[in-house]
């Protein structure tokens, strides 16, 4: 009994660290840079981006990664792994570090779907970026 307790606190333990190891963030440096752009806001600008290149999958019953992004609240929830925006801090975003290529089998939208979902251009995500360090409102 003692034995078998042990055994899958063991394994459940491997499980979350596997879990964290895969959403591990880049180096921000390597990041495009924040857009100049004052007052972006989800309606204006980023909302347009979002819907052409990630809603498809992030969206209905079972959004990929439990993650759905049809509005901005579902957004600011975050997914399976988490917040994917963490608002005022776009270096410290999920959701930015995977549409810059910058976390490993995690890239968004999936390198193997870009022919119908665009990747996210650098200026794109230095709008995202300014987006969420405005406050991701
Ligand atoms: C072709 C479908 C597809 C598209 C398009 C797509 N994703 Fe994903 N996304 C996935 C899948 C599948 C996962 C789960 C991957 C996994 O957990 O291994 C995922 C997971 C995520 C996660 C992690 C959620 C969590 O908590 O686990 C984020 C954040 C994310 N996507 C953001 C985006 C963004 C931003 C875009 C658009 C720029 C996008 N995705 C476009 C399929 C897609």
């Amino acid at each position: 009994m003692k034995t078998k307790l042990i055994l899958s606190l063991g394994i459940s333990a491997a499980f979350t660290t596997a879990a964290l190891a895969e959403l591990e963030l880049g180096d921000a440096a390597k990041l495009p840079a924040a857009a100049k752009t004052a007052g972006v806001t989800y309606d204006k600008q980023i909302k347009p981006i979002f819907e052409k290149s990630c809603v498809k999958c992030h969206s209905g019953e079972k959004p990929k990664g439990k993650y759905s992004m049809e509005s901005l609240a579902a957004i600011l929830k975050g997914g399976k792994e988490g917040k994917g925006v963490v608002a005022g801090n776009s270096a410290k975003s999920p959701l930015v570090h995977m549409t810059a290529d910058l976390v490993k089998d995690m890239e968004m939208p999936p390198t193997d779907k870009r022919d119908k979902y665009p990747a996210l251009t650098k200026d794109q995500i230095g709008l995202v970026r300014a987006w969420i360090d405005q406050g991701a409102k």
